[in-house]
């Protein structure tokens, strides 16, 4: 999944760049060998991911965690050439929109201010509420002081210019979508289906200590499965820093 793979800002590149907010993670050729791969494979108006998303981002947050991952995010859903995306989501079109708008998101954004948005985009208690509205993202990002149009962000998921609000129209809001955000939607829901994750929220940390060279943490209905490392950001980033001094430390053998 390249291209939602996350490169958090590296120290001297971040000097270098006058404005580390409007990078996109972009070089993803670097050589991203000595980090943990963290996948979370999601759909966006789907209460288990805004569950999973929520406790992720403690993990996020964590100062210096993110020099230590490569994060990238599945959506999940199914091609479809008859659909009107040319893929199909569990809780409609309106969802399909919504993961293309937040695939702009990770792709133009540093990994901390994509994930910001979309936590203010599950915040509401009317939750999946407006999540796929074009009002609804560009809301957010604008409550997390991104720039819609520098940022590449507005490019990305707005086809044109708008200037009406949220019609409540999945049709209207169809048309806005931005061709980047389609063709970006494709790949992403192609590369999760190839790799047979089918359950939102599913979290993937690679590990190089386990058997099975990963460990896999579910959220399905409310519930957690199968995370025997435990379910709290604490556990999450005590795995991740196990995983990562195990990389290192080969890396130096
Ligand atoms: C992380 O993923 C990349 C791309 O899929 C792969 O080449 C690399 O070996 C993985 N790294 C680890 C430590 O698993
Ligand atoms: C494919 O998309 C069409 C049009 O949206 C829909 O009617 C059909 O049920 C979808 N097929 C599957 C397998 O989801
Ligand atoms: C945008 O919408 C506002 C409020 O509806 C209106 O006053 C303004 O003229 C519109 N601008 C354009 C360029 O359509
Ligand atoms: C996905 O499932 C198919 C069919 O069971 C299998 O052939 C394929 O190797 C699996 N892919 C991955 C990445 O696990």
């Amino acid at each position: 999944m390249r291209s939602v793979l996350v490169l958090p800002l590296l120290a001297g590149l971040a000097a270098s760049i006058p404005s580390p907010l409007q990078q996109p993670f972009g070089v993803q050729d670097e050589y991203q060998g000595d980090k943990v791969n963290v996948s979370l494979y999601v759909m966006s108006r789907c209460p288990d991911a805004r569950l999973c998303e929520n406790v992720f981002e403690g993990v996020i947050q964590k100062e210096g965690i993110l020099d230590k991952i490569n994060l990238d995010v599945g959506y999940i859903g199914k091609l479809n050439a008859s659909a009107p995306l040319g893929v199909t989501c569990k809780h409609g079109t309106l969802e399909c929109i919504g993961n293309a708008q937040q695939l702009c998101l990770y792709n133009h954004l540093p990994v901390d201010k994509a994930y910001a948005i979309v936590q203010c985009q599950n915040y509401p208690s009317d939750f999946p509420g407006s999540i796929g509205y074009l009002d609804s993202v560009k809301k957010c990002a604008k409550t997390v002081g991104v720039d819609w149009d520098q940022s590449g962000v507005g490019k990305c998921i707005e086809r044109i210019k708008h200037n009406s609000t949220t019609t409540g129209d999945v049709e209207e809001e169809l048309k806005r979508l931005g061709k980047e955000a389609k063709k970006l939607l494709r790949k992403n829901i192609k590369e999760t289906y190839d790799r047979n994750v089918t359950t939102s929220c599913t979290i993937d940390i690679s590990s190089t200590i386990r058997s099975g060279g990963r460990r896999r943490c579910v959220v399905d209905s409310g519930v957690w499965r199968g995370c025997d490392d435990g379910h709290t950001a604490q556990d999450f980033i005590r795995v991740i820093e196990e995983e990562y001094r195990n990389l290192q430390s080969k890396k130096d053998e």
